[in-house]
């Protein structure tokens, strides 16, 4: 790590320590029984993250009652912001109509029917517990239909906790037969196909890798992947848990590309646990249990009655189309001011991403692959810290997802605590190596 990007993250570090005791005892209670205190990894950085216990509107609290304003909207999920009215109602409501039928229920349907409306890829679609979950079963549902045992991913794309290929030899990812080729790269990705083509049965890729810092694919990448998987009779899955939230069809439509199969998640259940995976009925007729042969799909909670009625308040209520294109229009925005207040102070920063999602890298010119620069991940840590003892939360890793109910205000306070960063560390930041 650069000796000011330490020196400035310990100095940081005191008020945060100073401003966060409680958080710090249940930190220290927590550890002895969850690794890191924790139970999502990505939550924690040292020396302990505040622990919450409430959020209104763009607000999140912490138990020391340090108010945060939120940019980070759960890792893309919380769209909605905290408490959202509708979707609050809606909970309480089915909490007074019990939760465990072991039945089906009519708003299984509804939300179903809401997402088949906005992707013209998914003909019938089934819902899981979580995005991981879902690209299992999507991938798993690919190599059913193609036969074939091979898999390619791209690098840095991030499917879940068991299919990680942000970084290398993750030891608990599934034991898939993964072919890794670079991202962006028609060329690469082309001869891979022509090298072990009959031997694929499915590619999975996101049309922003994510975790990998948020770097869209370009155009001709991703009509490219489409273009040669389908004329080489390869189910292409297309994993939108993320970015769905991009467009009204997902990244899918701004792209004007199918999958075969979806990978839907996060935001989808009103703020409630879930995924979804589908696509053509050729794919997902073989769950049709009304049919000898069927494959078996289960799930305790795949069809939990707050996901399913709040999921289906919030995406035919809530989430509208008009709602979506505001939302990112404004993170275009944003992240257009955020540019111009780095160039113009020269300094090497720059957010990536597409809409209301974004990632800080150390660079000067869009990325098209995952940053390599080790440094360009302290940069974030520490404008994270500078950010946290000014009460606005982002992830520690420069991830910014924006949600409906930051306002103008909100917006003023980020650009105003980001143009005070940069004027506090201009000198040190222009003298940073970009590569
Ligand atoms: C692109 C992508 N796919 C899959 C997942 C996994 O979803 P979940 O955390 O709900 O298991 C994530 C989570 O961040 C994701 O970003």
């Amino acid at each position: 790590m650069s000796h000011f990007i330490q020196q400035e993250i310990e100095r940081l570090q005191e008020t945060y320590l100073e401003n966060t005791p409680k958080s710090r005892e249940v930190f220290e209670q927590a550890k002895a029984s969850l690794p890191a205190g924790n139970t999502r990894n990505n939550l924690f950085f040292p020396p302990y993250p505040p622990y919450f216990n409430h959020g209104e509107g763009c607000k999140l609290t912490d138990v020391d009652g340090n108010t945060y304003l939120d940019f980070l909207s759960d890792f893309t999920v919380a769209i909605y912001g905290h408490s959202h009215p509708r979707l609050r109602q809606e909970a309480q409501d089915v909490l007074g109509r019990g939760c465990n039928y072991g039945g089906c229920i009519p708003a299984e349907h509804k939300l179903a029917n809401a997402l088949i409306d906005r992707f013209k890829g998914i003909d019938q679609l089934r819902f899981t517990n979580s995005g991981t979950e879902a690209n299992l079963y999507a991938l798993l549902t690919a190599l059913a239909h193609s036969q074939k045992p091979k898999v390619i991913v791209f690098e840095g794309g991030y499917h879940g906790g068991v299919m990680n290929y942000c970084h290398e030899n993750i030891p608990i990812n599934a034991p898939f037969e993964i072919i890794v080729v670079p991202y962006n790269d028609p060329l690469a990705f082309e001869q891979a196909l022509f090298e072990q083509g009959s031997e694929i049965g499915a590619v999975v890729m996101e049309l922003m890798v994510n975790a990998g810092g948020c770097i869209p694919a370009t155009e001709i990448f991703a009509k490219s992947v489409r273009k040669m998987t389908r004329e080489l009779n390869i189910p292409l899955v297309i994993d939108e848990v993320m970015t769905a939230r991009l467009g009204y069809s997902g990244l899918q439509g701004q792209y004007g590309i199918e999958a075969d199969m979806t990978c839907l998640g996060k935001f989808i259940g009103g703020g409630f646990t879930i995924g979804a995976f589908g696509g053509k009925r050729e794919f997902m007729e073989i769950y049709d249990a009304q049919h000898p042969g069927y494959t078996a799909h289960g799930g305790s909670f795949n069809n939990n009655v707050f996901s399913m009625h709040v999921g289906a308040a919030a995406l035919n209520e809530v989430l509208t189309l008009e709602v979506m294109n505001s939302l990112n229009d404004r993170g275009d925005q944003l992240r257009e001011q955020l540019n111009l207040l780095f160039r113009e102070a020269e300094v090497p920063l720059m957010f990536i991403g597409t809409g209301s999602v974004m990632n800080l890298h150390l660079t000067r010119e869009p990325l098209l692959q995952k940053n390599r620069n080790p440094l360009s991940a302290e940069i974030a840590k520490l404008y994270h810290r500078f950010l946290l003892n000014e009460g606005i939360w982002i992830a520690a890793r420069g991830l910014i997802a924006l949600n409906i109910a930051l306002n103008d205000d909100s917006y003023k306070a980020l650009i105003d605590t980001t143009a005070a960063f940069v004027d506090r560390h201009q000198k040190e930041l222009q003298a940073l190596p970009e590569r």
